[in-house]
């Protein structure tokens, strides 16, 4: 367990010394050159291969890294998945977590739920860009056939409900919803692909905790996702997930080399899912990107900090 938490914490510290952003963006407004130019340097980070690929651009991430840097329910919610049920990883890169969850190590690293899992969930790799690998296409060959899937080639948000259906655990591990530049409607569509009772499991680099704290306290963090009200004053990430409806928010606050990060998980508890709607002040390519969001309406219970 101590391991778990220290490899967990070394993951950690190298997710947030791997943010790296391109130059500074100017004002932008929607439909702006200077917004047009994030999105093309963005959509280059994508699509870079080789050594093009910036340092930052993790895609091979295994599984005991989601399993270490996600909140500690997400090992056993995968390990209790049946036969019938089904896992989306959204912005999952080459895929590699799915690849380890069908290993024999993972069943005997999982003894517990072995039975109930029997031949194993459904997983769904989601990714903007195509990374599979070998490894990926001999895998599925070796499965039955759509045990695993790999959609590319679209964003979250373009996919219907008929095209996905519905999953029982969803997971981001600095896929989508640390890139989206729409981050409303990504938790509205999260929420509407999520089964009842389903969680999904995610995390946010260098955001402000949930609890109030004033940014002053972080000086030397350069903010990768920020909120604010109404009047221009900090919201946090959490206590805006916290005003959705039908959500049940849990958020775990953590601080690794003096940054701050925050481990997220959102399930689902009825259907009327509605999202506080935002409204995107500023995008600025990189990996992750840099954003910074406005409530469109002053929303009751979400408390707000001081900037
Ligand atoms: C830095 S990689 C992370 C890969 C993987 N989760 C890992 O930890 O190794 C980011 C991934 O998020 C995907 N992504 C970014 N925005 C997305 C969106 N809106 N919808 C789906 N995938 C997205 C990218 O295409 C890429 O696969």
């Amino acid at each position: 367990m101590i391991a778990l938490k220290n490899t967990g914490i070394r993951i950690v510290v190298l997710l947030v010394l791997q943010a790296v952003w391109l130059e500074t963006s100017h004002s932008q407004s929607p439909g702006s050159p200077a917004i047009a130019a994030e999105v093309s340097k963005q959509e280059a980070i994508y699509q870079s291969q080789g050594e093009k690929v910036p340092v930052g651009y993790v895609t091979d991430r295994s599984l005991l890294a989601y399993a270490s840097i996600l909140s500690s329910e997400f090992d056993r919610s995968l390990a209790n998945l049946g036969p019938t049920d089904r896992w989306l990883d959204i912005g999952a890169g080459e895929g590699r977590a799915i690849l380890d969850y069908y290993t024999p190590r993972y069943d005997s690293m999982h003894q517990g739920g072995r039975e109930r899992r029997g031949r194993k969930a459904q997983a769904v790799a989601m990714s903007i860009e195509d990374r599979r690998t070998p490894h990926w296409h001999k895998t599925a060959a070796s499965l039955e056939a759509n045990k695993i899937r790999y959609l590319s080639g679209k964003r979250l948000r373009e996919y219907s409900l008929e095209e996905l259906g519905q999953f029982q655990l969803i997971t981001d591990v600095v896929g989508g919803f640390s890139y989206t530049r729409d981050l409303a409607l990504f938790m509205e569509k999260v929420l509407a692909f999520l089964d009842l009772n389903g969680s999904f499991y995610s995390l946010l680099l260098d955001v402000l905790p949930e609890n109030g704290t004033n940014r002053a306290l972080y000086p030397d963090t350069l903010f990768l996702t920020e909120l604010a009200n109404a009047d221009g004053a900090d919201v946090s990430v959490c206590s805006w997930l916290k005003g959705i409806a039908c959500a049940e928010v849990t958020c775990e606050s953590r601080t690794e080399a003096k940054r701050p990060i925050e481990i997220i998980r959102v399930r689902k508890i009825c259907n009327s899912v509605s999202v506080p709607a935002l409204v995107s002040l500023q995008y600025q390519a990189g990996t992750p990107p840099r954003r910074r969001f406005q409530l469109r309406e002053p929303s009751p219970g979400q408390n707000s900090t001081t900037r």
